[in-house]
């Protein structure tokens, strides 16, 4: 892959989700078909079909050989495994709920992996017209103009992201609003906004220190673990192994030493992982 072909990718996702930003501005102040997916705090509009189709219809045309991974596309039963082919992985809403509630906290999030390796991710907020990018090895940018990690050290200084998500079987949030509360004692503060990509977006920039999470998908954190390390943050699995984007989770922290508190807190995370077992494996289908 040459600089060319990276600058041609960059740039034809980006006309994509031009157009497909218009349509989520429009409807995010329109009344929607609101549906659920799997449980009822698992929120669908006809919105995020949509938006997806726009993105890989537009990548399609360009890139007939590519590969995509898209949330809504795999709910739809499309079976779409992480290969070392040239993949793009779409979540077209990111904070479905907060789009339907109309909290403006909401994200079109894109990654293209090359050999699983992710070497570009943007992440638009189309509300506040907020666009995160990230080209590997090239740092990270929010509307053109370069951005930087808080490079936080201590635990006790930290505003740190946490999220519910959208599973609502008593034991996981039990143990999920438990390790909050574990958390939130040791912090300044405990963020939960609603969107994974942006959270990812906001460590990248410094305006909160660390974010974690159980139970997110490829497509929720592909784009924004590369802008976030691209911004110098440090991204691994909540035990410190390093990330992998089919496990379903994230750790990011401003600094490894940051993380590396957070990962003491292991205890309380091993806890979550025996108790909620994901489904592990290169089939995306069934995550
Ligand atoms: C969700 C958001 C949310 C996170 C969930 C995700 P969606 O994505 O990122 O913040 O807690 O785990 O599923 O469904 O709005 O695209
Ligand atoms: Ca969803
Ligand atoms: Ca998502
Ligand atoms: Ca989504």
């Amino acid at each position: 892959m040459t600089q060319h072909d990276i600058d041609l990718y960059y740039r034809t996702i980006l006309d994509g989700i031009g157009t497909a930003g218009k349509l989520v501005r429009e409807g995010f102040t329109a009344t929607k078909q609101v549906k659920t997916k799997e449980g009822a705090a698992d929120l669908l509009t006809e919105y995020d079909q949509r938006v997806e189709e726009i993105l890989i219809d537009r990548l399609r045309e360009s890139f007939p050989a590519h590969k995509f991974i898209g949330e809504e596309s795999t709910a739809l039963g499309t079976k779409s495994s992480f290969t070392d082919d040239p993949t793009w992985i779409i979540d077209p809403i990111d904070g479905t709920t907060n789009f339907v509630h109309g909290f403006p906290f909401i994200a079109i999030s894109v990654a293209l992996a090359i050999s699983k390796q992710v070497v570009l991710g943007i992440v638009y907020n189309p509300i506040t017209d907020q666009l995160y990018s990230a080209i590997r090895g090239r740092g990270a940018f929010r509307n053109g103009q370069i951005i930087k990690c808080s490079g936080q050290k201590s635990l006790s200084l930290s505003q740190i992201l946490g999220e519910y998500g959208p599973n609502r079987d008593p034991a996981i949030l039990d143990t999920k609003c438990k390790t909050l509360e574990t958390i939130v004692e040791k912090v300044h503060s405990i963020r939960a906004m609603g969107s994974a990509a942006l959270n990812l977006c906001l460590v990248a920039e410094g305006s909160c220190d660390a974010y974690f999470e159980y139970g997110v998908h490829i497509w929720d954190y592909a784009a924004g673990d590369l802008i976030a390390r691209e911004a110098g943050a440090y991204t691994c699995d909540p035990s410190g192994a390093p990330l992998n984007l089919i496990h379903r989770r994230v750790l990011c922290a401003a600094t490894k030493e940051l993380a590396e508190q957070m990962i003491k807190l292991y205890l309380i995370f091993a806890i979550i992982s025996i108790t909620i077992s994901f489904v592990v494996s290169d089939s995306c289908r069934d995550q």
